[in-house]
Parts: structure tokens; sequence; C-alpha cells
């Protein structure tokens, strides 16, 4: 029997202006996928755009799919000269650090339109495993502006995991925020097996730390009476109570610093319908412990957290958030995250200064 597709509708808050974010951030640095996976050429579709990354004599360039001839892919073209991609259809070559089309090969060497076009190229860079592209239209800031601090830490182990899913962005980093799916949700997950889970806080607040958002509350209630029907959770003798932060910050980046490791996660978007999520694990570790904490990634965290555990991330997104919406005390994380997204996104002309 032939499943029934899923039906997406455009998905709008009640928020406008966050509703306007939903093609993602041209102003910041994204992490797009490993640096060992592109050996040559990958196409990728980014905040809409059809991009090509290319490494060649191992610096790694990122240019417009599609020549500006008569719109060839450029997925296709050849290499003919060092630091030049050729159009696979009549050999239009641009050179990939500035775009500039350098010979058009099947019209002979003075060819009019030499020097007169250039294809729209990004800037990349290759760091911490990871292949990062600015689709901005002005100078780019530093990297370091957009990845998390704790992240650029020499020290630490990254152990990341990067799959690309349906839904929009926004809705996937708000429930990487959302205080109350925790507390709910996860405290049946086998993740969380060891951990008492609140059932509900009180004076919850949220709080910047740096470019981070956090959450604070004056008090955590494991346990309580509900009128009329009874007492929730349960509470089970083998399980802990855990200090866990959870942040969020600019341009969507999740993180949560356990006692035993730290995660982050990028959510970068794709088009509207569909973004990457870079799950990255991190530890402080090195010589033996490093590879000791990799063989945990993988016989663990790999499988119980960053497939089982963060499924929600991107399940969530799947469905309708548009309409009424009723919010609760637990959401200030979500209009919290909402609020810095209107206010801070950073504006190309930001970005030149
Ligand atoms: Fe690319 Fe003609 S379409 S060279
Ligand atoms: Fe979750």
């Amino acid at each position: 029997m032939r499943k029934a597709p899923i039906v997406r509708e455009k998905q709008v808050t009640q928020w406008p202006e966050y509703d306007r974010l939903e093609d993602g951030l041209p102003n910041y640095w994204y992490p797009v996928m490993l640096g060992r996976r592109l050996r040559r050429k990958v196409p990728m579709q980014i905040l809409g755009e059809s991009v090509l990354f290319v490494r060649d004599d191992d610096e790694v360039f990122a240019l417009a799919d599609r020549c500006l001839h008569r719109g060839t892919p450029m997925r296709f073209a050849k290499r003919d000269f060092p630091g030049t991609l050729s159009c696979i259809y009549h050999g239009w070559c641009y050179d990939l650090k500035t775009g500039n089309l350098v010979a058009a090969l099947t019209d002979g060497p003075d060819c009019p339109m030499i020097g007169k076009v250039s294809i729209r190229t990004y800037p990349v860079e290759e760091r911490f495993g990871l292949i990062w592209i600015y689709m901005g239209k002005g100078m780019p800031p530093p990297l370091e502006e957009d990845v998390p601090e704790e992240f650029l830490d020499p020290r630490i182990v990254r152990c990341i995991r990067i799959s690309d899913q349906d839904g929009n962005w926004r809705f996937a980093v708000e429930n990487h925020f959302d205080d109350a799916h925790a507390q709910y949700l996860h405290r049946s997950s086998l993740y969380a097996t060891f951990s008492r889970v609140p059932a509900y806080k009180r004076g919850s607040r949220i709080v910047r730390n740096g470019k981070w958002l956090e959450r604070e509350q004056d008090s955590l209630h494991f346990t309580a009476d509900y009128p009329g029907l009874g007492r929730w959770p349960k509470l089970r003798f083998w399980q802990k109570s855990y200090g866990i932060k959870v942040r969020v910050r600019m341009p969507g980046i999740g993180m949560v610093a356990r006692k035993a490791h730290t995660a982050f996660k990028f959510h970068v978007p794709l088009n509207p319908d569909r973004f990457l999520f870079v799950q990255v694990i991190t530890r402080k570790a090195t010589g033996v412990w490093a590879w000791l904490f990799r063989l945990e990634y993988w016989l663990i965290h790999r499988w119980f957290y960053h497939v089982l555990f963060n499924n929600d991330d991107v399940l969530m997104t799947k469905y309708s958030h548009s309409g009424q919406e009723n919010l609760f005390g637990p959401d200030i994380s979500v209009t919290g995250w909402r609020k810095m997204c209107i206010d801070e996104v950073r504006t190309e002309q930001v970005a030149a200064e």
C-alpha cells in the first residue's frame, strides 16, 4: 500500500517579522558538510541558492551552480587548468577564486566576453573538520564571530553527525530551546534513563550569557499532586537530577552543556522546507583520552543521542506550527528565541562594517 504523502502547508506563526526569516539568515557563517566529504565537487542548495563546492589543489571554493552563458549547472564542469572550472557545454572557463570568466575556450583566446562577466563566488573556509560558507553579499565577519567560543577550544574533540531534514529551520531551533518538551517528551527517552527530570519549574526566566540565551529558575519540582488526578510523575530511585545547561544563540545554534560532554546543534536552512541538522558532541580530551571519547561516541552517543534522542528536533518541524497559539509559562523559551532572532538578526550593512 502506498503511504499517504505528508502535505505541508506554509508554516506561518503569529509573528510576521519572525516569519520573514523563514528562508534563513544570509549574513552568517554556516557549516555545510564534513571537510572529508568534499573530494572534488559537491552541489548543494543553501538558503534557496544552488551552490557548488569545489576542492582544487586542496583549497576549497564555492560558486553559483549555474553557468553565465546559458545556465548549464557548473556541477558538470571540467578542470582544464589549475584553479579554474570550464562549463561542460561550451567551455566557458571561470577562475575559482574570483569567479571571473578567464576564457571561452570555443571562441579563441581573444573572445570579447573575457573579463566582462563573473560568476558569483561565496566566502568559504575549512575549519574544525567542517566546510563553512557565508551567503551574504557584503564582506563577511571573521568566522569566529558566528562560531561559539566553546567550539573553538583547541583542546576539544568534536564528533559530528550531519543529516538533512524536512521542515523549517526556525521550528527546529525553537524545539531545541523549548523547556517544557524536555520535561515531558524526553522523560521516557533511553538517553535519560538515569536522569530525574523535573515535573515543573517555578520562577523561570531567560537570561543573557554573552551571545547565548539561557534559562534560570528559582526552583525545580520533581513530583506534584494534580488536583482530581493524582501524583505525577513516579519518582524512581535510580534516577538522579543532573545539571544541564541549555542555550541558544544566533544564527540558530543550540548548545547543551552536561558534565560529561557539550553538544552543539547548528540548523542550516537549505530552503524554507528543509534544513541541515549539524550535530557536534564535544569533550575536552587529548591523546588516548580523545580516542576513547571517539569510541564512546560511536558506541553510545551517536545512536542514543544524535540519532534517537534528538529525533524530535527534526520530527517536530514536520508538523504545522501555523495558526493560533496559546502559550503557557514555559514558552518564555520559545518567545525568548523568537525575540532574539527578530531583534538581533545581522543585516548586510552591519556585516560589511
Ligand atoms: Fe556554459 Fe554554454 S552553458 S558554456
Ligand atoms: Fe528535544
